[in-house]
């Protein structure tokens, strides 16, 4: 597995991350016991990644916790979040840091590598900023939190809205960006940005479910015509992604899909969701393979480069 620099905190990082949220929560959600679920984080760490990205949302801490008390958490970087809205409504500083106390309890550990504000919506940003980073760094400084982070909410918010505020201050060590095949908009709006500022990312929805279930695909494109960001006609009914395969060697969709963000310029971690072994090896091994053939980038580029208005999620 490819290691590189996560941006100013230079911690080195596998390119894969191992996404214990989304729609799979490592198969939590989809019956996955916890032992299977353990097994997942297990795997992946066997694979050579050390990237495990997990929030107190997703309810996967604790399972997170064990499988790394097991492995030794030292060798792994963490990452964890919490969310500026708690209990519908903002949270405190005081809460958040109780937050953060109850999150390193969960996963055994004394400190997390990044603790990111999580899915933060626009509206919430100078909240954010002005109230809860301060909390963030006194968790830094008592050696809590190593870096700071903030994710934004990609599915009701994929034209970025949240981080194009983020990305004119000083104060986050690492981005979670939403960015795909579908809706490759962060190239401008945000990793233009990260880049100058050395600042580390992390890339979430590379497949989601558009990207790995045929019906989900055609309702999103379905809905890129309907909102007039891609012409009527671009595709072949059928199969309408199916030159990826054809004319750019990948197995998958997925495997395309993974192989477009991991050689995105500006991504540091691709993360991957998961609560099958076998579509984690399948994912280890696509985030090994070479970028898309060039003809194919443009050939996407043509479709979807001025999408803005979706998430594929
Ligand atoms: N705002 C935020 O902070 C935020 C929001 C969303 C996500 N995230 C983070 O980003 C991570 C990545 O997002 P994501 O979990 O949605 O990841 P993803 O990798 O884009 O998509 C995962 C989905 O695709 C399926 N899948 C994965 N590999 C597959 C394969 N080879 N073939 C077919 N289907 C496959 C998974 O189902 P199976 O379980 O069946 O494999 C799962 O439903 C999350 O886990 C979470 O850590 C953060």
């Amino acid at each position: 597995m490819d290691v590189t620099t996560l941006g100013r905190t230079g911690l080195q990082v596998s390119r894969m991350g191992l996404g214990c949220g989304g729609h799979s929560r490592l198969g939590l959600s989809n019956g996955n016991t916890e032992a299977e679920a353990e097994r997942v984080v297990r795997e992946a760490l066997s694979l050579g990644v050390n990237f495990i990205d997990t929030a107190e949302a997703y309810g996967t801490e604790e399972v997170v916790g064990r499988a790394l008390a097991a492995a030794g958490r030292d060798r792994t970087i963490l990452s964890t979040k919490a969310g500026v809205r708690w209990k519908d409504r903002r949270t405190t500083r005081a809460e958040l840091k109780e937050r953060v106390e109850a999150s390193l309890a969960r996963l055994q550990t004394g400190y997390v590598d990044l603790f990111h504000l999580h899915g933060v919506a626009a509206d919430d940003y100078s909240y954010a900023r002005e109230e809860l980073v301060p909390a963030l760094r006194e968790l830094q400084e008592a050696g809590k939190v190593r870096f700071l982070g903030i994710t934004e909410a990609f599915a009701s918010d994929p034209s970025h809205r949240m981080l194009s505020q983020a990305v004119q201050d000083d104060c986050w060590d690492v981005m979670m960006v939403g960015f795909n095949l579908l809706n490759p908009s962060a190239r401008e709006r945000v990793l233009a940005r990260t880049q100058e500022q050395n600042v580390g990312t992390l890339c979430m929805f590379a497949v989601r479910r558009a990207l790995s279930r045929p019906e989900a695909l055609k309702a999103a494109l379905q809905d890129l015509v309907a909102k007039g960001q891609v012409p009527a006609g671009s595709f072949d009914a059928d199969d309408p992604l199916g030159f990826l395969m054809t004319e750019g060697g990948a197995e998958s969709l997925p495997e395309a899909a993974y192989r477009f963000c991991r050689w995105e310029p500006g991504i540091d971690v691709v993360l991957s969701g998961t609560g099958r072994v076998e579509h984690l090896k399948e994912n280890a091994a696509s985030l090994n393979r070479p970028a898309l053939p060039p003809a194919v980038l443009e050939r996407l580029n043509r479709l979807f480069g001025q999408v803005d208005s979706v998430s594929g999620n």
